[in-house]
């Protein structure tokens, strides 16, 4: 990566809106106040050696005391819209039931601080924390979960409804079906290799269902966040063609397809059947309002070995630099404008784009007492940018773009070894110090509105 900032500022061919994300797990902390209930990854984060450093996201940011903090450090970056997640276990403890007051108000305060800042806020239903009871009932491979969100759905939306207009519902199914249950590198952690893709339907069923409640108690704007990657074959030889096609089924087509056009990509050769019901297709293709794309990186693949039960094997895409997360997370923001045009191509119905994260971590000391001058980050934002720029000029419509993440958090199963914050968080007593690239985005965006 480029070791120096980019001299000139990345500017759009058109007006977008700019914001910038968090995630209710990763930077709340009081995991206990206000009779908050356990999800799966209070139980995650609570069995020893699932997290890398041991860390158990507690206090982390503590953004549930400091939240005024963080209201102030998006309103100084002059965001349009901030993306935070509402956690469904403050809201209903154990996931079923009455809403838990106290929860609602902690939200209720939050949004009504983001629009005295004149800064719109955008909530994500459910980023990951599903509570524990639900789990055991069978969490996302069963159907009752879909029930259950749509009574909590309606919980959130009867009490924000009347100053939340805008809404994700589900953040990336792709990464709770493929890390969650299929290889459990994220919470819950089931190996279901593929009896996981019924989680696929569940999420977008429950995504659909969410959808009609916010719309009814007055919502303008809603769509679920999916998790897409360029998909790469290393070679051009047959196997790795066909390895690549496999991998974008299951990372991008499961996912994006039934949204977009109502119907499922063929999952028959994994002999699986996605258990679809009479009217669900319909339910998930409501069309949204936007369709809210999370990219980090492209993701190359070869033909698997004989003997390895799935139909690709991912490899580190050649010729490029990586993240903090090294070979496994590639920098290409080429691949991001690619996949924004080839979703325009593929689907002629595609509503506007909302790019709903977008970032990357790298090595970052502990304390920020000399500043952090994170000249990777900028060149990692500058080029995704451009590419939005790019694919904006090629005639995609896109109107939005977030970086993740707002302040360095709780990185799930990496625990606070991978830094992706504009805002340096000491998690020893929670302080923040802005980046060189908090002020660097506030540039971004004060250039993009003249
Ligand atoms: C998730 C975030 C996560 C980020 C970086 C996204 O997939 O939505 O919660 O922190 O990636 O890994």
């Amino acid at each position: 990566m480029s070791s120096a900032t980019p001299p000139d500022l990345p500017t759009l061919p058109g007006r977008i809106r700019w914001s910038s994300a968090t995630a209710a797990f990763q930077i709340e902390g009081a995991r206990t106040e206000g009779d908050r209930g356990r999800s799966v990854w209070d139980t995650w984060v609570d069995t020893p050696g699932k997290v890398k450093d041991g860390s158990t996201a507690e206090p982390g940011a503590d953004s549930y005391h400091r939240w005024t903090e963080d209201v102030a450090l998006a309103k100084g970056l002059g965001l349009d819209r901030y993306r935070f997640s509402i956690s469904w276990t403050r809201i209903q403890p154990d996931g079923t039931g009455p809403a838990n007051r106290a929860g609602l108000d902690y939200y209720s305060r939050l949004v009504d601080g983001l629009l005295d800042a004149g800064v719109t806020p955008f909530p994500t239903l459910y980023h990951w924390d599903l509570p524990v009871p639900l789990h055991d009932a069978g969490g996302w491979t069963g159907r009752d979960v879909v029930e259950r969100f749509t009574d909590y759905t309606a919980l959130v939306a009867e009490h924000l409804g009347d100053r939340v207009e805008n809404w994700y519902t589900i953040n990336e199914p792709a990464m709770t079906t493929l890390q969650g249950y299929a290889v459990g590198a994220l919470a819950p952690g089931e190996f279901l290799l593929f009896d996981a893709i019924p989680t696929a339907h569940h999420q977008l069923l429950a995504h659909g269902h969410a959808t009609r409640v916010l719309r009814e108690n007055g919502a303008k704007a809603v769509g679920v966040a999916n998790n897409h990657t360029h998909v790469y074959p290393l070679t051009d030889s047959d196997g790795d063609r066909a390895a690549a096609l496999a991998y974008d089924a299951l990372h991008n087509r499961l996912f994006a397809d039934p949204v977009l056009t109502g119907e499922y990509p063929d999952m028959s050769e994994y002999g699986v059947d996605l258990p679809v019901r009479d009217g669900d297709m319909e339910i998930i293709a409501t069309r949204p309002d936007f369709y809210a794309v999370n990219f980090y990186n492209p993701t190359t693949v070869t033909a698997p070995a004989p003997d390895v039960p799935i139909p690709f094997d991912i490899v580190p895409t050649p010729n490029v630099e990586y993240t903090g997360f090294g070979d496994e997370w590639a920098i290409k923001p080429d691949s991001l404008r690619d996949l924004l045009i080839d979703f325009a191509g593929r689907y002629p119905n595609l509503p506007p784009i909302v790019i709903s994260e977008n970032g990357a971590s790298f090595p970052e000391p502990d304390t920020a007492d000399d500043g952090i001058n994170d000249v990777e980050r900028i060149a990692y934002i500058d080029g995704h940018i451009r590419a939005v720029g790019e694919a904006m000029s090629a005639g995609v419509d896109i109107e939005e773009y977030t970086v993740w993440s707002l302040l360095d958090n709780f990185e799930w199963a990496d625990g606070y070894t991978q830094r992706f914050g504009l805002t340096h968080v000491d998690f020893e007593t929670a302080k923040r110090t802005p980046k060189a690239s908090y002020d660097w985005y506030r540039r971004v965006i004060a250039e993009n509105r003249k």
